[in-house]
């Protein structure tokens, strides 16, 4: 017997979970996901994959929309949300400890933009709770082209700016043998100092580490794993020139064989509050997402794709809504999209909307 698809429901859904504190909304969310995701109840959200496969950074992505890091913060439902039809799933950020994040609360509606604004700050439960999770997630074990998956690393709150090379080594040496790629958090503007990593030197230099740290890795487990790098909305001209020259410093731009190994994702989430002037919310502290941060990500997505060339992957997130915004970010110059506030305000629709927009795009 066919079960009933609810995602066309979703609308109702989301009038329930409106009505709640946002932050109770998710876990409450996330506890149905991860109590339905290996049972028949995932039919309420599941969705037939759109089958659209793209080879990327040497990976084959079965469709070109990912979800993106900060929903599963612990990798809990890997499962639950791969099956809502999305090509790869990002889960984290995990920092080496766990951490509660600042206080709360830390999560802020702006329904009048499709928008939100969190200052969560890394809550987390640490690397070991993190690996054990995925370890118990069965995607792998699907058939057809499978769902990849990323992990995404950080640093802990107390960790020195200036050591917090050893947290993205600690949890790159955890998660390497698990991922399909893995993402450098560079760019959340909720850790003290976080985004100083994305200047010249200090980027330089954590480049190198992780260079060095992944030809091991790569020896030690037989399997390349790519890197991408996140970074953030707020950068101007120079500053994205910078951050692509570091990048061409360590090679990778220009060879597709280095071009395969790193990559960049933008990006995260804005401080600016420039379209939210005056809405209720629009002056809380943290990183805003959704509609009002598309613009912003595109245009560094522009200038990354010129800077870097036509083969370097990117991939383009921040403000995906409809089928069309994921279209424009491919224009901009993204090789595959993800996103994360739409599928609040949109629901599982979305990820088909967007997979079937671009697998009927014209390519180049
Ligand atoms: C995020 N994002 C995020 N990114 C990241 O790399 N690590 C993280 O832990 C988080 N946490 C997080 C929490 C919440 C509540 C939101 C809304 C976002 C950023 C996210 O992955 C994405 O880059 C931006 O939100 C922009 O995309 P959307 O949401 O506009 O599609």
């Amino acid at each position: 017997m066919a079960l009933p698809n609810l995602s066309s429901l979703y609308p109702l859904a989301r009038s329930a979970l409106f009505a709640m504190d946002p932050e109770v909304a998710h876990e409450r969310l996330m506890d149905l996901l991860a109590s339905t995701q290996h049972h028949w109840g995932r039919m309420a959200y599941a969705q037939a994959r759109i089958d659209d496969p793209i080879t990327l950074a040497g990976l084959r992505f079965p469709n070109r929309v990912g979800l993106a890091a900060g929903l599963d913060k612990n990798a809990r439902c890997i499962d639950g949300l791969g099956a809502m039809g999305f090509g790869f799933v990002e889960v984290g950020t995990v920092t080496p400890k766990g951490q509660p994040g600042n206080p709360k609360p830390r999560i802020f509606r702006l329904p009048e933009v499709d928008g939100l604004i969190n200052r969560l700050g890394f809550n987390n439960e640490g690397l070991e709770v993190f690996l054990q999770n995925v370890k118990q997630a069965r995607f792998r074990q699907a058939s057809g082209t499978p769902l990849l998956l990323g992990l995404n690393i950080g640093k802990n709150a107390t960790t020195p700016i200036e050591r917090a090379a050893d947290d993205y080594l600690a949890c790159l040496d955890g998660v390497y043998p698990h991922a399909d790629y893995v993402t450098v958090n560079i760019s959340s503007p909720n850790t003290q100092n976080l985004r100083a990593l994305q200047s010249d030197q200090a980027l330089d230099e954590l480049l190198h580490a992780l260079s060095e740290r992944r030809e091991l890795l790569q020896r030690q487990h037989s399997k390349r794993v790519p890197v991408f790098i996140k970074i953030a909305p707020d950068l101007d001209e120079p500053q994205i020139d910078l951050i692509a020259a570091t990048l061409r410093r360590h090679g990778m731009a220009g060879d597709r064989s280095k071009d395969e190994a790193w990559g960049v994702i933008a990006t995260n989430t804005t401080i600016s509050r420039e379209q939210v002037k005056g809405l209720p919310h629009g002056e809380e502290t943290g990183g805003l997402s959704g509609a009002p941060v598309y613009a912003s990500s595109n245009a560094v997505i522009r200038q990354l794709r010129q800077r870097l060339g036509p083969h370097f992957p990117i991939i383009g997130v921040g403000g995906i809504l409809s089928g069309a915004d994921a279209v424009g970010k491919i224009e901009a110059g993204a090789d595959v999209v993800q996103l994360y506030t739409g599928l609040i305000y949109r629901g599982p629709a979305l990820v088909s909307e967007c997979a079937r927009a671009l697998r009927d795009m014209p390519r180049a």
